[in-house]
């Protein structure tokens, strides 16, 4: 069986990490889309709604499931029993912060492989960071993210306002 782990912070998923996630779930037995705890200081979402989000976003990929770990991701990967982690390179400029978090993860643990998938160009400037601020600024997202997260980041966002 051949389980890969997609580890993030996913605050929110985008259109882009669903592209992995198809991509990912193509070549593997099963995806763990896992949600790193506390891995963000202030996050829009919290990890349950992020985790709803992903699990809202990859209900039509039977081979998807979505978790949560906490400290090491390097642990993470022999708790789960994966066989390798997946990260997206969107760009060159990725590759510098995900080559040296490979070999730190692969020196923490041995067991623990990467696999780099490249999404689809269109999604080469996407990130959650943007699509927050975008989102916070009144700017439109809905070609960015999947309906579900639109309507999680309108309903934060007319929360914050009525607060
Ligand atoms: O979506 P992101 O923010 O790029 O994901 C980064 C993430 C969560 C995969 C990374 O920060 C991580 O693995 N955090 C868990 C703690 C850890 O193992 N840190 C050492 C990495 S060498």
């Amino acid at each position: 069986m051949k389980r890969l782990m997609y580890p993030g912070s996913f605050d929110p998923v985008t259109n882009g990490h669903l592209d992995v996630i198809r991509r990912a779930s193509r070549i593997a037995d099963e995806v763990l889309v896992a949600v790193a705890r506390n891995s963000e200081k202030s996050p829009l979402f919290t990890t349950d709604e992020r985790i709803d989000l992903i699990r809202a976003v990859t209900a039509s990929i039977p081979n998807v499931r979505a978790v949560t770990f906490t400290g090491l991701l390097a642990d993470a990967v022999s708790a789960f029993e994966v066989s390798a982690v997946i990260r997206g390179l969107r760009a060159v400029s990725d590759f510098e912060y995900e080559f040296q978090m490979a070999l730190m993860n692969r020196e923490l643990n041995p067991a623990c492989e990467t696999l780099f998938m490249m999404p689809s160009p269109e999604y080469s400037f996407l990130s959650s960071r943007l699509i927050r601020e975008i989102a916070s600024c009144g700017g439109s997202i809905s070609a960015f993210v999947p309906p579900e997260v639109v309507a999680a980041i309108r309903g934060k966002m007319e929360r914050t306002v009525h607060d």
